[in-house]
């Protein structure tokens, strides 16, 4: 295996997205609380260089506000409310900065997989600035992070920062040069789609040492499934205590 990080079989996705509003500090905590000792969360970074835990490129979907989250300054966002989308009982929530929420993640004891999610143009930028937080903030008492990206600009940019971080590569298909992709940003992981992992791909995968991760597994049966064939964890909405 080419990781150093011992990875559990169960991660959180954007916490625990299918009990409380994603990619918060309360879906952090529920994560905990239902038993998973990792969770995954995307980074974005706002116009002024603050990097915050959110997966779409636009406000709308996730809070009060709207428009493209690229052009917004902190400052303007940082009081939106992040939870009345998913139910009003978390109309208090707020978009949490990398900052806090890695300060949390060490508070609880919960390991992370964090996923760079940069706004269109901000690859590098946004990479750089999450591997340096990594980099001097990561609390020691919890296990290495996995930074994972589909954007390989993005992992290249964090490794050269910091070339001791623990590189996923991310696909949604994969390419026929998997391999030559992997070697290159120095990936230590793969990460896919559970809906295109085959056994045959999930030995090529493993014949070269890779520890295969897949999203988005909501079903125990699967998960299960997929652990025999080989997968060493899943990401799920519904996270279990195992
Ligand atoms: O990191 C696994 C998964 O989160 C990737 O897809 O779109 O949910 O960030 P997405
Ligand atoms: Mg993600």
């Amino acid at each position: 295996m080419l990781t150093t990080t011992k990875i559990p079989r169960v991660i959180g996705h954007r916490g625990a997205k299918g009990f409380a509003p994603e990619n918060t500090i309360t879906s952090f905590r529920k994560a905990k609380e239902i038993g998973a000792n990792w969770v995954e969360f995307d980074v974005k970074e706002t116009e002024d260089g603050v990097l915050i835990i959110m997966h779409d490129d636009d406000l709308d979907r996730t809070t009060n506000g709207s428009g493209k989250l690229i052009s917004k300054k902190w400052e303007a966002i940082k009081n939106l409310d992040a939870g009345s989308w998913f139910s009003s009982e978390f109309k208090n929530e707020k978009i949490p900065t990398f900052d806090q929420t890695i300060s949390v993640l060490g508070q609880l004891n919960l390991g992370a997989n964090v996923e760079i999610k940069p706004c269109p143009s901000r690859e590098t930028r946004t990479a750089i600035a999450i591997a340096n937080e990594i980099k001097n903030k990561w609390p020691k008492n919890l296990p290495k992070p996995i930074v994972s990206s589909f954007s390989m600009e993005s992992l290249l940019a964090a490794k050269k920062i910091e070339p001791n971080l623990i590189i996923g590569a991310l696909f949604e298909k994969l390419p026929p040069d998997w391999k030559k992709i992997a070697k290159e940003v120095k990936a230590q992981t793969i990460h896919l789609d559970h809906e295109i992992v085959t056994k045959e791909l999930i030995m090529e995968i493993q014949g070269e040492g890779y520890p295969i991760l897949t999203y988005t597994v909501n079903d125990q049966t699967r998960a299960n499934y997929l652990f025999e064939l080989g997968v060493s964890a899943v990401f799920t909405d519904y996270p279990w205590k195992e």
